[in-house]
């Protein structure tokens, strides 16, 4: 009788034990000490431990998908949601075993199908969101082998599910032949997805929706408009007219596309955005002839030759928003209501002292930025390293980002292997 009480007791207290686990998640250190965040905003590390985490998804079963560029092919991560920040894994598995698999996914508008890229190809594959498996591959979009970038960032329209949109960046730091949008690099193109599409195509084969972007890793559309924007990553080394100007020009660039669920003309689809010719100022007094450069204003790299002039850059579609040089803008995307544009900074290489590695809050209203082109203050920190000296090498460096659907932020950092969830951004 004792005995059997005691036991009855023993399994009282194990079940109260695991559902108290059940309502707080074990804490997880952030590999690189916290974060700095702005006041209201709280985060915490979901997962550690990944290869390299790029691009992710939700997809309808509320699972997260994540590529890891380190060689993990795509991992398939069931969550335990206790509200606010308190999420973690509840478990997870390799979904996709493929280490080419680099950086892109989504999912079509049903869930049902999952893209996702390599250098050379995007991939389709039929996927069960709540058993968590994909059933035979396709091939929809090849030939996209290059030196330099490496990553072909993907993005289901939102307003037309039909369209995939692809981005792909240039071969190296300048390459001339994107000068020609035969080039098939430094694009945004878009491909047919409907069902009835099922052939192998080149990346040439799409409609181009952007070109002249040096390298747009990130690109999204704002739910609340329509509106198509992505996030370039501009010139390294850069030189004007004989002179060093590297350190602080050109800007990153944010740059508006229009609407996609709409073939009425507009003047930026199809538009040329400047490179490999024009780049846009961040720092216009170091430059040299700088009488009609502002910030923003996109302007001629090294000397002018023929029709190669600032006069020509002037001609070319400018950014919206332009960024601190070499911040290396990787992700952008909006919330729900279009009242902000969150971009996931991966900080800089090319510069002293370095800048970027911090998540950063655009203010958009009425599917535009509050701050006009000339803006230098328009990005607010949510989240940041302490002390950028450190970086990159003892830094979390922000990669992507995805909403959940109760509008919590996740991003990963591929150079800590984590995954964080931000709420008050
Ligand atoms: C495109 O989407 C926007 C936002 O929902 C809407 O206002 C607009 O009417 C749509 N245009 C077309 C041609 O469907
Ligand atoms: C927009 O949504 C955010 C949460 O993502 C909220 O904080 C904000 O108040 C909303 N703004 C408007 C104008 O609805």
């Amino acid at each position: 009788m004792w005995t059997r009480s005691l036991s009855i007791l023993t399994i009282v207290v194990a079940i109260f034990t695991t559902s108290s686990n059940g309502q707080t998640c074990a804490n997880i250190n952030p590999g690189q000490g916290a974060p700095v965040a702005a006041a209201g905003v709280q985060t915490r590390v979901v997962m550690n431990g990944l290869r390299s985490p790029r691009g992710m998804v939700f997809d309808t079963a509320v699972n997260l998908l994540v590529v890891e560029q380190g060689g993990g092919g795509i991992r398939y991560i069931k969550l335990t949601d206790n509200g606010g920040t308190n999420v973690c894994v509840a478990s997870s598995k390799t979904l996709i075993a493929d280490n080419t698999l680099n950086h892109g996914i989504d999912l079509s508008a049903d869930g049902k199908t999952l893209f996702a890229s390599s250098l050379s190809n995007v991939y389709s594959y039929p996927y069960d969101a709540v058993v968590g498996t994909v059933g035979t591959r396709m091939t929809l979009v090849q030939n996209m082998q290059n030196g330099g970038h490496s990553t072909r960032t993907l993005w289901v329209s939102k307003f037309d599910p039909n369209m995939l949109l692809v981005s792909r960046g240039s071969d190296g730091n300048i390459d001339a032949p994107t000068a020609q949008i035969r080039s098939g690099r430094s694009q945004i193109r878009a491909f047919s997805i409907s069902g009835t599409s099922t052939a192998t195509v080149d990346y040439t084969a799409g409609e181009v929706i952007a070109w002249g972007l040096r390298n747009s890793v990130g690109m999204s559309e704002d739910i609340s408009t329509g509106g198509f924007w992505s996030v370039e990553n501009s010139v390294d080394d850069m030189r004007r007219q004989g002179k060093d100007v590297h350190n602080t020009n050109p800007g990153e660039e944010l740059n508006y596309h229009g609407l996609l669920n709409t073939t009425a003309p507009s003047p930026q689809r199809g538009a040329n955005y400047g490179y490999p010719a024009c780049f846009s100022a961040w720092d216009p007094s170091v430059l040299p002839n700088n009488a009609n450069i502002k910030v923003g204003t996109q302007f001629l790299i090294g000397d002018p030759s023929g029709s190669n002039t600032d006069a020509m850059c002037l001609q070319r579609q400018a950014p919206r928003l332009t960024f601190p040089s070499h911040t290396a803008p990787l992700d952008v995307k909006f919330n729900r209501n279009g009242t902000a544009a969150y971009i996931a900074f991966h900080g800089s290489w090319n510069r002293q002292p370095p800048d970027g590695y911090r998540l950063s809050r655009i203010e958009f209203k009425d599917g535009q930025p509050v701050e006009p082109a000339t803006s230098t203050t328009t990005a607010f920190n949510i989240l940041s390293n302490s002390n950028n000296a450190n970086c990159p090498s003892r830094c979390f460096r922000p990669t992507t980002l995805a909403f959940d659907s109760k509008d919590r932020l996740f991003m990963t950092s591929d150079s800590t292997g984590e995954i964080y969830i931000i709420t008050g951004a």
